[in-house]
C-alpha cells in the first residue's frame, strides 16, 4: 500500500480526496466533530504540498435519492473554519462535471462534492461511476478507513482508473490495529452495541474465537433478548436474524468465549422519555428498550476488571438522551480507570462511541480511538477490507 507522503511531487496534482466524515448530525448541527479533527493532517499535508483537493465523502445512509437534511453543507462550514480556508461546495451533479473546470479560478484550492451517496452508483460500486469521478483528478487518496469496510465506488471501484495512494489517518488506523490484533494479552474482550445491527450482527460470530468475552448491548443486544423468548416491546430489532444468533451460541460453546447479554434494562416510552428500570419479564409491548440496567453495568464492570485487553464499539443505549446514557459512561469510567492504573490494553472505535466518550472528555484516556464502526470490527474478524485491498 503506497501512501501519499511518500509521493514525489504533489505541486498542483489534483487529488481526489476520500474521506469519512459521516459525523452525526442533529437539526443540521454537528453534534461529535472527531472524524473532522482526525483528517486534519491530510489536509494541512496536502496545502502544504500545494496540491488541488477535491474532496468526496458521505454522511448517513440517504441510498440514493437527494436529501437536504444529509448535505455536506454544515461538515464543509466546519472545516472551512477549523483549517481558516475557503472551500467551494459543488452542488451539480456530479456526472456533469469535468476535470479541466474544477479548479479553473485559481484561488479555489479545496473543492468538495456534495455527498456522494446520493447517487445511487455509489453503493453498487459502478464502474462507469467510478471511471468519471476517477477522470477528475490526477491521483486518488483514500484516507477514510472507517468505510473501507464497504466496497463502494469512491473507495474500492475507482482505484482501478486512478494512480491511488493510503491517506495519513487511514495508514495509522490499520498500524494501530495491525499492532491490537498481533501484540494482544488475554483475557480479552470486546464490548459491542449500537444500533447498525445488520453491519455487526454477523461479524459476531466470527469474532467468537478470538475472544474470551464477547458483551452485546445496544439495540443489537434486543435481537438476541427476542431470540430468547423476552418480549422486547417497541424496541428497535432487525428481522431474520434467527439463524446469525443460533449460530452465534452454538459456536461460542465450541470455542471458550462468553457471550454477556442485557439481564435488566432501562426503558421510555419513547426516545425522548426518561428512564426507568426494568426486569426483562417486565418490559411491556409499549416499552422501548433504551440502555442497559444496573445488574447488566455490574456484571460488565466485572467482565472489564477481569480482561487485560479490551474493545469497544457502539455504545450501550441511546445516549444522545442523558437519561439512556448511564451504561456507556459506566463502561467507559470502568474501562479508564483501569487504563489509569495500566491494567488494561483499550482500543474503542465507532463514531458514536467516540461521541459518548467526548461527552465525558475521555478521547485522550484509551491506548486507542479509531474513528471506524464497522470497518474496525470487519478488522479484528481477519478480513481484508475492499477499500484497503483496492489500494494494494
Ligand atoms: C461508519 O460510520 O461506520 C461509516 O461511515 C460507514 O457508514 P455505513 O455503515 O452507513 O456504511
Amino acid at each position: 500500500m503506497n501512501n501519499i507522503k511518500d509521493f514525489k511531487n504533489l505541486n498542483q496534482k489534483k487529488v481526489l480526496l476520500r474521506l469519512d466524515l459521516n459525523v452525526p448530525l442533529k437539526q443540521g448541527l454537528i453534534t461529535d466533530e472527531t472524524r473532522i479533527n482526525k483528517i486534519l493532517p491530510t489536509i494541512k499535508f496536502l496545502l502544504q504540498e500545494n496540491s488541488k483537493i477535491l474532496i468526496i465523502s458521505h454522511v448517513g445512509r440517504p441510498k440514493g435519492k437527494i436529501n437536504k437534511d444529509l448535505s455536506l453543507d454544515p461538515i464543509c462550514k466546519n472545516l472551512e473554519r477549523k483549517i481558516n480556508k475557503k472551500i467551494k461546495i459543488i452542488y451539480e451533479n456530479i456526472f456533469k462535471l469535468n476535470k479541466k473546470d474544477l479548479f479553473k479560478d485559481t484561488n479555489d484550492q479545496i473543492i468538495f462534492l456534495e455527498n456522494i451517496r446520493f447517487y445511487r452508483e455509489e453503493e453498487e460500486n459502478d464502474p462507469n461511476f467510478s471511471k468519471h469521478l476517477a477522470g477528475l483528478a490526477d491521483l486518488f487518496v483514500n484516507d477514510a478507513f472507517s468505510c473501507s469496510h464497504r466496497a463502494h465506488a469512491s473507495v474500492c471501484k475507482i482505484t482501478e482508473f486512478i494512480p491511488s495512494f493510503a491517506g495519513l489517518q487511514l495508514e495509522t488506523e490499520v498500524n494501530a490495529l495491525k499492532k491490537v490484533t498481533t501484540e494482544i494479552k488475554k483475557p480479552i474482550t470486546c464490548i459491542i452495541g449500537g444500533s447498525k445491527i445488520s453491519t455487526k450482527i454477523g461479524i459476531i460470530k466470527n469474532l467468537i474465537p478470538k475472544f474470551n468475552n464477547i458483551v452485546i448491548v445496544g439495540a443489537m443486544a434486543n435481537n438476541i433478548l427476542s431470540f430468547n423468548g423476552i418480549k422486547i416491546g417497541k424496541s428497535l430489532k432487525e428481522d431474520g436474524c434467527e439463524k446469525i444468533i443460533k449460530e452465534i451460541f452454538d459456536i461460542s460453546k465450541k470455542h471458550s468465549c462468553t457471550i454477556t447479554c442485557p439481564e435488566d434494562v432501562m426503558v421510555g416510552k419513547s426516545i425522548k422519555d426518561k428512564s426507568k428500570i426494568k426486569e426483562l419479564n417486565q418490559i411491556t409491548n409499549d416499552d422501548l428498550i433504551l440502555d442497559i440496567g444496573p445488574k447488566t453495568i455490574n456484571k460488565i464492570k466485572d467482565i472489564i476488571e477481569n480482561s487485560q485487553t479490551v474493545l469497544w464499539n457502539g455504545p450501550a443505549g441511546y445516549f444522545e438522551n442523558p437519561h439512556f446514557a448511564n451504561g456507556s459512561y459506566e463502561i467507559a469510567k470502568t474501562i479508564i480507570k483501569k487504563n489509569k492504573s495500566k491494567s488494561i490494553y483499550s482500543v474503542v472505535g465507532g463514531g458514536d462511541t467516540i461521541a459518548v466518550i467526548n461527552q465525558i472528555k475521555a478521547i485522550n484516556d484509551f491506548n486507542f480511538v479509531s474513528t471506524a464502526g464497522g470497518a474496525f470490527l470487519e478488522y479484528l474478524e481477519g478480513k481484508e477490507l475492499p477499500g484497503i485491498k483496492a489500494l494494494k
